[in-house]
């Protein structure tokens, strides 16, 4: 007996990274799945997304795991591509019981520099792409009067990141979604919870724009980067956690072991969110300062 067995689940941005670990985990646990993502760059975007290869790499292991798949090109920005997807998968399998809204994107950049559209593209995917498929599943699973959502947030999804305020602001944003439609959905017995995952080793870190942030400096190498991470922790010894840290939280709230639990924050950030307020950082001398 698998904790999935018989169910459906959809996760978007699941070509790689934890949308992949988390298909492969929900596949392994019995679940058929629905997964969708893009196929190469995006405007303002500075490092590599997901390519269709990738995504064909994703179904091919569900198919090899023994699960069925429909994996589709969609972007979460577009209402009527998920609507599709979704579509796709109902007709294959008939239920969606789970739905993970996994896709997002950062910019590592001051606010004071970002532009309209750059802002625009990080809130558009990681705010409104969430929105949009709580959306497309919600009257599916009214009609079933069941179901498990499941957001990806982030820490940065509780504290600020002084070079990084369109994510921060819509993965604070993704818990207002989740509080909401957890109220809106209660009576409905569909379940609406968030993942807020500390450092997770994925290429929306281990890229030139998001070590140099993570470490404070330019030029901050792939073990600069797994360094830094050393010192968000209060477990011992984690860096950068494997996107399966993730996904061991994720079938916990997706499966009916967590049937009592809807308006969760899940913080899967190794003891992160404990920390007391000391700035380490802040080792600056103004011999000048009157303060
Ligand atoms: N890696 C971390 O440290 C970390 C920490 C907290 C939260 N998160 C969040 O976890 C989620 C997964 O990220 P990851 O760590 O696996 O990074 P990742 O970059 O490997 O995965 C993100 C996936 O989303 C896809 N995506 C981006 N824009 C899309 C769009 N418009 N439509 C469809 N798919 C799109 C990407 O192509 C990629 O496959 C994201 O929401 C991210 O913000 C990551």
């Amino acid at each position: 007996m698998n904790r999935l067995d018989g169910k459906t689940a959809f996760i978007t941005g699941g070509a790689r990274g934890q949308g992949r670990a988390i298909a492969e985990k929900f596949a392994r646990e019995g679940a058929n799945i629905i997964v969708c993502d893009i196929d190469g760059p995006i405007e303002h975007i500075k490092y590599p997304l997901a390519t269709a290869a990738d995504l064909k790499e994703t179904a091919a292991s569900v198919e090899r795991i023994g699960r069925g798949v429909v994996a589709e090109i969609a972007d979460v920005r577009d209402q009527e591509q998920i609507d599709r997807v979704v579509g796709a998968g109902l007709d294959k399998f008939g239920h969606i019981d789970v739905v993970v809204a996994n896709a997002g994107v950062l910019d590592n950049k001051p606010f004071w520099e970002m532009t309209d559209s750059e802002w625009n593209v990080v809130t558009d995917i990681c705010l409104n792409g969430v929105w949009r498929t709580v959306k497309a599943v919600a009257p599916h699973m009214m009609e079933r009067m069941r179901g498990s959502v499941i957001l990806t947030s982030s820490t940065n999804g509780q504290e600020g990141d002084a070079g990084n305020m369109s994510y921060v602001a819509a993965k604070h944003g993704v818990i207002g979604v989740m509080k909401s439609a957890a109220l809106a959905l209660g009576q409905y017995n569909i379940r609406v919870n968030t993942l807020l995952p500390g450092p997770v080793d994925t290429l929306i870190n281990d890229n030139p724009g998001t070590r140099d942030r993570i470490t404070g400096k330019t030029g901050a190498t792939r073990e600069d980067y797994l360094a830094a991470c050393r010192n968000w922790h209060v477990l011992r010894g984690r860096s950068a956690l494997a996107p399966e840290a993730v996904s061991d939280g994720a079938i916990w709230l997706a499966s009916d072991e967590s049937r009592h639990v809807t308006g969760l924050e899940m913080l899967i950030d190794a003891g992160h969110r404990l920390l007391p307020g000391l700035n380490f950082n802040n080792d600056f001398v103004d011999e000048e300062a009157s303060f």
